[in-house]
């Protein structure tokens, strides 16, 4: 037996498990998506999104990459987003960052992690950059690197608001609401530390004018 067979064989329980208490558990769910939440996550596999938040297939849209990133050239991202925001009408937008997070720590090292990764790493770097004296500030790594989690998710909230997936919702509909969390793999417990909505002031500089 190859490891990945244990995937299949615990789906197939799974699936007979979720038919003996629910018949028509699968036939409803194949007709219907209308879930309220985009979640945008940490791919970290102790960061399962449904899970740490009790929510069942059909409430949730998941896009999970490292270290929880909204970067304006990432077409999975966008696409994503916009499909949640545009066609699904999701009322909320979750960015969902981690203590602990191995990409957070990564980017606060000088270590060359090679072309892609570094690449990829080097927008976490930015973020660092922008908050240097606070950061810097703090003698503790650990804590050093839990504050840069914070500010990364924040960061990346901000990143939504920039585009216009966001800015003509919010113009047309008043949604969806952007939520900045921080989940701890140490307690199991999400803090939720930045928010904003369709009346949020923006940098004039990323408004579009002709929503
Ligand atoms: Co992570």
């Amino acid at each position: 037996m190859q490891p990945y067979d244990k995937l299949l064989n615990d789906n197939k329980a799974w699936a007979a498990r979720m038919l003996a208490e629910d018949p028509e558990y699968f036939e409803r769910l194949e007709h219907l998506q209308t879930p309220q939440f985009l979640w945008i996550g940490c791919s970290d596999s102790r960061v399962p999104a449904d899970r740490i938040t009790g929510t069942h297939p059909g409430e949730i849209f998941v896009h999970r990459n490292i270290a929880n990133l909204v970067i304006h050239t990432d077409v999975n991202l966008l696409s994503v987003l916009e499909f949640a925001v545009v066609h699904l009408k999701v009322q909320h937008v979750i960015v969902c960052g981690h203590y602990g997070c191995g990409g957070i720590k990564a980017a606060m090292t000088n270590h060359d992690y090679k072309q892609v990764l570094n690449m990829w790493l080097r927008n976490i770097k930015d973020v660092y950059r922008l908050h240097k004296e606070e950061l810097d500030a703090i003698e503790d790594v650990e804590e050093r690197a839990n504050l840069l989690t914070e500010l990364n998710v924040k960061e990346q909230v901000m990143h939504l608001a920039k585009t216009s997936i966001i800015q003509r919702a919010w113009k047309s509909d008043q949604r969806p609401q952007l939520h900045g969390w921080v989940y701890g793999l140490s307690n199991g417990i999400i803090k939720p530390v930045f928010e904003m909505d369709a009346n949020t002031p923006i940098d004039p500089l990323y408004m579009y004018d002709d929503l």
